[in-house]
């Protein structure tokens, strides 16, 4: 166990404090435990206007990867999250958010921790050739709107080997057991989605958006 990472919890509303003018993470919602963050977060009721819409859980019991692989995610040990989006892109598009969230997500490994994360299509980030994270965009046809895309993501962060089931133990890494330190998830989480929200305006909505986030 990594000790620091006792006290450490995800609250929305100071998440949220940083994010007032943003789209991504304008609106957060941590949840104790759910099934899969990606199933949870179309059951918000929302508007239109709620695209950027985050929503943690501290556990999910049937969390879901890739080819309908279970997703192992370990109590208050990672980031588990969806994003809400609705970007103007035709469904046969949604590698697009995939390459999209996966850059980013490697790029604030590499800015705040100084490792050298690699990327390995279609949806898979890892460390030292095991795997540190994973994303699942899922998609529903809308008529006359924009199509609604839950981009889920799971980050390990504060795991420890054995945290793992025996069968990823040999595949799967946490950036604590990278850096051999324990990892605030909460500023951690903080930068993600600063960076998430900067990249998606600037992929999908227009290109001059660097300013003022
Ligand atoms: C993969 O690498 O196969 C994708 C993993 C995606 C896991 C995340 S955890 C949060 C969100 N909710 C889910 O059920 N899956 C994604």
């Amino acid at each position: 166990m990594f000790p620091a990472e006792i006290l450490d919890r995800l609250v929305a509303e100071e998440l949220e404090g940083h994010f007032p003018c943003a789209t991504i993470g304008r609106r957060i919602i941590v949840l104790e435990q759910t099934t899969s963050t990606n199933d949870a977060i179309l059951q918000v009721p929302t508007a239109n206007s709620d695209a950027g819409l985050v929503l943690f859980a501290e556990h999910q019991t049937a969390g879901r990867g890739q080819r309908g692989n279970r997703w192992e995610a370990a109590a208050g040990k990672g980031l588990w999250f969806s994003i809400l989006l609705r970007p103007k892109i035709q469904i046969n598009d949604s590698g697009r958010l995939t390459i999209w969230a996966i850059e980013a997500i490697s790029d604030v490994i590499r800015m705040e921790f100084s490792l050298e994360p690699a990327i390995k299509l279609p949806n898979d980030i890892q460390l030292y050739g095991r795997k540190v994270a994973g994303v699942l965009v899922e998609m529903r046809a809308q008529e006359k709107a924009p199509h609604l895309a839950v981009v889920g993501v799971g980050i390990n962060v504060n795991q420890s080997v054995e945290d793992f089931p025996p069968e990823l133990q040999n595949r799967a890494i946490s950036l604590a057991m990278a850096l051999h330190r324990s990892i605030n998830r909460q500023q951690f989480a903080t930068a993600v989605l600063r960076h998430l929200d900067r990249t998606y305006c600037e992929q999908f909505v227009r290109a001059d958006c660097s300013r003022g986030r």
